[in-house]
């Protein structure tokens, strides 16, 4: 008997047994589509035929790490800790359009100079147009082998016979499985080919990459369906208008999952950013109400940002609140904390926040900086010269010690801030990197100190 189908939210992958307008998981609406069972699973259909014993390994036996093959990419090689793991299969997630197949491409080549055998297989582009695309980037003389097609019967009986080391699969909403029914790009589809993918490369010792396109509405399923089913989910994101672009680690079995790596879109493709700081601040005038620089730490490395808040009177009832590349959330908190420990309403006021550059933040030590963007934009007066922000606000308005302080007192140094606002603690071992520091234990001392 076959299994009873499975009922799949598109949008984040979530199972059910039945199906319903309303995915309990991620709240989304008419997302949830029936799918057929994965490939029968020891059932009933393998009856009584014996099947051949297993080899077993005790845990002394010492397996070795697995082995790694880095890039040379510096920005991708972090993100994946280290390098690309055989044997392992990885999603790079985004929005259509930010550069996944860029990236990829650029990767494949540098692998495949390092010795690898590559594959790439688009079910987007025709061979001329990779090959196009590959002479804009200079990579025509890179030994990567290209394949157009979407029908994985025939790219996993091409796989079988080329034995690649990495094979890269762009995109996995194009491919079909004649065995499913349903159209490319279904939950269903997506799944089954992910899985006929990651089990071959598991088998057969074949790094697997899988770009997904983030879908934003529409009937194709996202990546999230498939992110349980490989070792390694990479993000990379960036805004339309702006030529950053951060790779960002999402999930990671074989490394760190908060590491990012930073690129920077040009003409002739994505080039490594190796000091995003005096990147995401380069846009920086002169100090002006409204703006603060954060030091703050994404994955294992600093990076300073800028936060620009613009609070002006509203025509509505309902006031705007408005953020972009950080919570809104969080924004809401950082208002209510401002109102109710030290006074400073925000009632009738509509709010704008914005991170420079594109960049989204994550980092918990960002609260500092956005009430001192927020209280420097309403009292318009701007935050002291020279001056960077760290610091986590708790409900009570304390503030927080946060994690890495020299990190982020040496990146501010060496990109010539001279004055930190961080929260009091127990002294910062390892030196100040010779800036001022203005140590704080609540945010009411501390608008008192700037804006009293
Ligand atoms: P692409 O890698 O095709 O995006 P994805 O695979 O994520 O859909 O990137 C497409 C965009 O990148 C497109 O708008 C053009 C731009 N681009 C450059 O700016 N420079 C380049 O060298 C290349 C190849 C693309
Ligand atoms: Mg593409």
């Amino acid at each position: 008997m076959a299994k009873s189908s499975a009922y799949v939210c598109r949008a984040c992958g979530a199972e059910f047994s039945k199906w319903s307008g309303r995915c309990e998981s991620c709240g989304a609406w008419n997302t949830i589509e029936e799918a057929q069972p994965l490939s029968e699973g020891p059932g009933k259909t393998l009856g009584t035929r014996r099947g051949s014993s297993l080899t077993l390994t005790d845990l002394a036996s010492k397996e070795e790490a697995p082995p790694r093959t880095a890039s040379g990419v510096d920005e991708l090689d972090r993100v994946l800790g280290g390098g690309l793991v055989k044997a392992s299969a990885l999603l790079v997630g985004g929005d259509p359009g930010i550069g996944k197949s860029t990236l990829l491409l650029q990767a494949a080549a540098r692998f495949a100079r390092g010795g690898l055998k590559v594959l790439y297989v688009s079910g987007e582009e025709s061979a001329g147009q990779i090959q196009m695309r590959a002479e804009r980037l200079g990579l025509t003389e890179s030994p990567v082998q290209l394949a157009a097609a979407t029908s994985l019967r025939d790219i996993m009986t091409t796989l079988d016979a080329e034995a690649p080391d990495l094979a890269i699969i762009d995109s996995i909403q194009t491919m079909w499985l004649d065995t499913v029914e349903s159209a490319p790009g279904s939950v269903s589809q997506v799944r089954a080919a992910a899985h006929e993918l990651t089990s071959f490369a598991k088998r057969r010792g074949v790094s697997l990459v899988m770009v997904g396109h983030v879908t934003k509405e529409g009937t194709l399923a996202g990546p999230r369906v498939v992110e349980h089913m490989v070792d390694t989910v990479l993000y990379f994101e960036g805004e339309r208008g702006h030529q950053f672009r951060l790779l960002r680690a999402h999930k990671n079995r074989f490394g760190p999952a908060d590491e990012i790596g930073v690129f920077e879109m040009t003409g002739r493709g994505l080039i490594e950013v190796k000091n995003p700081s005096a990147l995401f601040l380069s846009e920086r005038g002169e100090a002006v109400p409204g703006s603060a620089v954060f030091a703050g730490i994404e994955g294992s490395r600093p990076i300073l940002a800028e936060f620009q808040a613009l609070v002006a009177p509203s025509a509505t009832a309902q006031p705007r609140r408005s953020v972009l590349g950080w919570d809104g959330g969080r924004l809401a908190m950082i208002l209510a904390v401002l109102e109710s420990r030290c006074g400073v309403t925000f009632a009738g006021l509509d709010v704008y926040l914005n991170v420079a550059g594109g960049l989204r933040i994550s980092d918990p030590a960002a609260d500092l900086a956005v009430a001192g963007a927020l209280m420097s934009a309403r009292e318009d007066q701007p935050l002291p010269e020279q001056t960077v922000l760290f610091g986590e606000i708790s409900l009570s308005g304390a503030l927080r010690p946060v994690t890495q302080t020299e990190n982020r007192l040496k990146e501010a140094g060496k990109l010539g801030f001279t004055r930190a606002i961080l929260p009091q603690a127990r002294k910062a071992r390892g030196g100040d990197a010779g800036l001022q520091l203005t140590p704080m234990s609540d945010l009411p001392g501390f608008a008192a100190e700037l804006f009293g």
